[in-house]
């Protein structure tokens, strides 16, 4: 957004204070400490009824824009990120409350205020972090939300907030990667994999990474990954070998492993004695429960980390934040965005990750 608008909006959210009747109001306001900019009663949205394939992704054109409660924002959306997670949802993998927009991260303008948001003004021009992103509009809470600093786009923050947030937090507190580890990444081309990988270079770590065909692997070469294995290839299968190969036959210090089913018993063979393996996600599906003796042979300790219990205070949040945010403005964080897809097409967003079609992130355009 340009400055003039900026500056132009918070002028006209100093003058609601004064003049509210020449602000455009959408509803009724009359006892209500929020102060809107205009906002109209309805719009588009992506709304899941019940649990299933991408087919239960409805596209509404005229569905009710929320009313911003305690602690929240109202904030409208200029780009949404889509995240794996987003499917595990769609399909009840993870429980969630029905009917939902899904969408865990959005960019945009703040419109209106809900009571106890201080620290926000109307026209700011943030990140959040909640739920229901598949939509123009979004109330989310403030307590996860952050402005974002001139010199980083919209879309740079969406193609690396919940994954870059993620990644940060995995590669410095869940396991604090040294450098010099051999570190493993599975799905290394992906939204999460494509940042981690660039964090894990920059902190000195030697990075084998795995990748779904050639295009793929040469992209995370490109990243500087010291190795790079194509697991879908018929040499690649055998990529618990090849880790062992290119690790003097050691072994990794440590692995990231967001695949899970297909990869969870080959990266308890790679890692090494004494390693660590970060199981965060479930793109090919769960981790089975595992019997604890099978990490006795080697002593691997495992974890199994999510995103929000690394920013569950404001503190902890901003940290992660101003880490990212100067990350990007430096140059040492690139992002890759997959493409970006109209709200409309939602479905074929999902059916691209699901089917393995994408590398970086896919964004939506409420
Ligand atoms: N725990 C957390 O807090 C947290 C936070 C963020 C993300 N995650 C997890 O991190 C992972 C990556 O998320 P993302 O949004 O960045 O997605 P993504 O990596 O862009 O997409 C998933 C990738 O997984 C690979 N994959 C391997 N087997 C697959 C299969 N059977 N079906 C589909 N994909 C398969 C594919 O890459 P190849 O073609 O190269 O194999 C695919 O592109 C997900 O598992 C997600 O749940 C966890």
């Amino acid at each position: 957004m340009s400055l003039a608008l900026r500056s132009s909006l918070r002028l006209a959210a100093l003058r609601s204070q004064f003049r509210p009747s020449t602000i455009s109001i959408a509803r009724p306001v009359s006892f209500s400490p929020i102060r809107n900019m205009s906002v109209p009663t309805t719009m588009k949205a992506v709304v899941v009824e019940q649990t299933g394939g991408p087919e239960v992704l409805q596209y509404k054109t005229s569905y009710p824009v929320p009313t911003p409660k305690e602690g929240q924002l109202l904030i409208r959306n200029n780009i949404s990120g889509v995240n794996y997670i987003d499917t595990y949802f769609r399909t009840g993998l993870y429980a969630s409350p029905k009917p939902e927009i899904l969408g865990r991260e959005g960019a945009g303008t703040v419109v209106a205020l809900g009571p106890n948001t201080s620290g926000f003004e109307i026209g700011d021009r943030v990140a959040w972090l909640a739920t229901g992103g598949y939509a123009e509009y979004t109330a989310a809470p403030a307590e996860k939300t952050v402005k974002i600093p001139e010199g980083v786009s919209d879309e740079d923050i969406m193609a690396s907030f919940l994954s870059g947030l993620t990644t940060l937090a995995f590669a410095t507190e869940t396991y604090a990667v040294q450098k010099g580890d051999w570190v493993l990444v599975h799905a290394a081309a992906g939204g999460a994999g494509f940042l981690l990988t660039q964090i894990l270079k920059n902190i000195g770590a030697k990075v084998i990474g795995t990748a779904g065909g050639p295009e793929k692997c040469a992209l995370v070469k490109s990243l500087g990954a010291d190795v790079v294995i194509d697991y879908r290839s018929e040499e690649g299968k055998g990529w618990v070998k090849l880790v062992k190969e290119a690790t003097g036959g050691r072994g990794v210090d440590v692995v990231y492993d967001s695949v899970g089913k297909d990869t969870w018993e080959g990266s308890l063979e790679a890692v090494k004695r004494k390693g660590t393996i970060i199981w965060f996600g479930n793109a090919s599906g769960p981790v089975p429960p595992i019997a604890l003796p099978k990490l006795s042979p080697k002593c691997v300790k495992i974890a199994r980390p999510t995103l929000f219990g690394y920013i569950e205070t404001r503190e902890e949040f901003e940290f992660y934040t101003n880490k990212l945010f100067s990350m990007l403005q430096s140059g040492a964080l690139k992002v890759k965005i997959h493409k970006v897809y109209p709200l409309e097409d939602i479905a074929q967003v999902h059916n691209d990750l699901e089917g393995r079609k994408t590398t970086g992130k896919p964004l939506l355009k409420p």
